[in-house]
């Protein structure tokens, strides 16, 4: 990544591209990247995680195209795969640590688009060597970003409505769910919580609520379940991920703080907020120092 580069820029210029250039990523990159994956041990509530970079071995993409993203994307340079082992919060860490390595490719120069329903699980199972206890909820495909969208790209982007976000008034509160958060109370966390806001999440459904405690730098997240994805149902997988969606949400939201020099620490304590429905539960909190 650019070291000279704000990572709240960075994020600002990701977005989900699902057309890629038919090169190889560098070797360079490859190196650069290899390394920062292989220091990615544990997420930031304990589950243990391992991540690779699979990219073609031959001269064609055809061993990549094995893998299979039901024609979303297309020419993919390479896929970033990883295996969580199970635990309490394993679909938290795992978004939190795959959207780390999606944000430091990114700073590189490279696209990503992040896949939890339109791939092949079991074709990157094999890649991985998934084990019993472990769990693969998604990957990320990624490459150089074509200078124009494919048309199933624009077909995704448009379903998704990938360019909306929620307003701040229905995401973030003060006190309770009922009062929306001010700029007045939100002090210096408004670019943290803004980055949130940004952050991409499956289907574009934007699951994260966060309530702040006013007067203090305590901000709890909760997950506001959409309703198809309730209980799993016959979409059985898919709403774990909105849990990835909270990881990766939490990653935005300490890494931009960081950049504002905010530390702080995860706990996961319920503080027992009502909720107002049975489909927001509670994730995790962020304790400002
Ligand atoms: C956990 C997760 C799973 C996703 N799964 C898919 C997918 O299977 N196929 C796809 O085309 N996009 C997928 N996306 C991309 C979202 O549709 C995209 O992030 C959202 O529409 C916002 O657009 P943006 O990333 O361009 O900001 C996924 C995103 C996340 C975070």
């Amino acid at each position: 990544m650019d070291s000279k580069r704000s990572i709240v820029d960075i994020m600002g210029r990701r977005y989900s591209n699902r057309t890629y250039l038919k090169e190889k990523i560098t070797r360079d990159h490859r190196e650069i990247i290899q390394g920062f994956i292989s220091g990615l041990k544990a997420g930031p509530l304990g589950s243990t995680a391992r991540f690779t970079l699979i990219t073609d071995s031959g001269e064609d993409q055809e061993s990549l195209r094995e893998l299979g993203t039901y024609g979303v994307i297309r020419n993919a340079a390479g896929f970033f795969a990883g295996a969580v082992k199970q635990s309490g919060h394993c679909f938290e860490d795992y978004g939190y640590l795959l959207e780390k390595i999606v944000i430091h490719a990114t700073g590189m120069g490279l696209a990503t688009c992040w896949l939890g329903g339109t791939f092949s699980k079991s074709g990157f199972a094999r890649g991985i060597s998934l084990a019993k206890d472990e769990v693969l909820p998604a990957v990320v495909a990624t490459g150089y970003a074509a200078p124009k969208p494919g048309l199933v790209d624009s077909i995704m982007r448009f379903g998704a409505g990938s360019k909306y976000r929620k307003q701040w008034d229905s995401l973030f509160f003060s006190g309770d769910m009922t009062v929306p958060l001010s700029q007045s109370d939100v002090g210096p966390y408004a670019v943290p919580i803004e980055m949130v806001r940004r952050a991409p999440s499956a289907a574009n459904k934007q699951p994260w609520r966060i309530v702040k405690e006013p007067g203090k730098n305590i901000f709890h997240f909760y997950m506001l379940r959409t309703k198809m994805y309730r209980d799993g149902g016959k979409m059985v997988g898919i709403q774990d991920l909105q849990r990835v969606d909270m990881g990766i949400a939490m990653y935005h939201f300490e890494a931009s703080a960081a950049e504002s020099k905010l530390g702080g620490s995860w706990t996961a304590t319920n503080p027992g907020i009502t909720t107002g429905t049975a489909d927001c539960e509670y994730i995790v909190t962020w304790k400002g120092k």
